[in-house]
């Protein structure tokens, strides 16, 4: 008798921890499956709340597909602000590493509003649709030509690109001034080398020569792009040399001969002990 009264015990026991699960409760416990569905209950608050939300989103965006393209590109530079103060936040190597990843992936805003006609210039054959370019150092590696030419530069110079890779200075070697808002950089020439460079730039010559050729066959043909050699972007390359390198001008040399065909001008940065002197070449 005790031990049939026990037996019923353990099993109602075991049915009710069963039927706790919700897997097991569906599953097996038709009680659970008879109670009625729960409906949420939404307070007046929360529906007041939750209408004001999707009347926003909706008047927004039948707003916003109201505004022209410039308008709208420049909405997205502005909001780029936004996200600044986050990155002051970082370690300034890993800031700048972000942005480069950033910039590769198209992750930028892209400028659409044309560049007025007075700041165009020709230099060397080459018309920059803006004076105003991005220097070297940023992107070390051209990972991110056409992002940076995307964001409005007249002109983006990749490198210092070096013969063979090489690390650059141990870490950290760059440091913020917070004060002065200005950084100082000891990087130390850090390349993956020309031949990794070399892979990356043919790749996008190609494609900007191939999108250059789409968008003009599909224009009126009488308007004079700015451009250089793949696109209407100017691209220069800086050229240095390796740290234990016993023969500089022949760096420079094997630099001029892999990388003059992808580029609108080459950059020679030679560092000869604590002067910094920059031979300018066009290609
Ligand atoms: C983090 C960093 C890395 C740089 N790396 C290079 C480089 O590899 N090659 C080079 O010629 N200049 C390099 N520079 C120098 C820049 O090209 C540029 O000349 C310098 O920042 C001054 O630009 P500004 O006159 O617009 O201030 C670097 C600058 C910074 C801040």
């Amino acid at each position: 008798m005790a031990a049939r009264a026990s037996r019923k015990l353990l099993r109602d026991f075991l049915f009710r921890r069963a039927c706790t699960t919700p897997i097991a409760s569906a599953r097996h416990c038709s009680s659970a499956a008879e109670t009625a569905p729960k409906i949420p209950h939404f307070s007046k608050k929360g529906r007041l709340l939750t209408g004001t939300f999707l009347g926003l989103v909706i008047g927004g965006g039948a707003y916003v597909s109201t505004v022209d393209e410039a308008t709208f590109c420049g909405w997205l530079f502005s909001a780029t602000k936004l996200v600044n103060p986050f990155f002051a936040l970082l370690d300034p190597e890993v800031a700048h590493r972000l942005g480069v990843s950033a910039a590769a992936r198209g992750w930028v805003p892209r400028e659409k509003r044309p560049d007025p006609s007075n700041l165009g210039l020709e230099v060397w054959g080459r018309k920059f649709s803006n004076p105003v370019g991005l220097a070297a150092g940023f992107d070390k590696n051209a990972e991110a030509v056409d992002g940076l030419l995307g964001l409005g530069f007249g002109f983006v110079e990749i490198g210092s690109v070096t013969p063979v890779p090489q690390e650059g200075n141990p870490k950290p070697r760059i440091f913020r001034l917070r004060e002065e808002g200005a950084i100082i950089n000891r990087c130390g020439f850090n390349s993956e080398g020309i031949v990794a460079v070399a892979k990356r730039l043919g790749a996008q010559h190609g494609k900007r020569k191939l999108d250059e050729t789409t968008s003009t066959s599909s224009s009126s043909g009488e308007e004079v792009k700015p451009g250089g050699k793949a696109g209407p972007g100017i691209l220069g390359v800086n050229l240095g040399k390796n740290k234990t390198s016993e023969d500089a001008s022949s760096d420079y040399v094997q630099g001029v001969h892999t990388l003059s065909q992808y580029a609108d001008y080459l950059v020679d940065c030679s560092l000869l002990t604590s002067s910094l002197v920059i031979f300018l070449f066009s290609c």
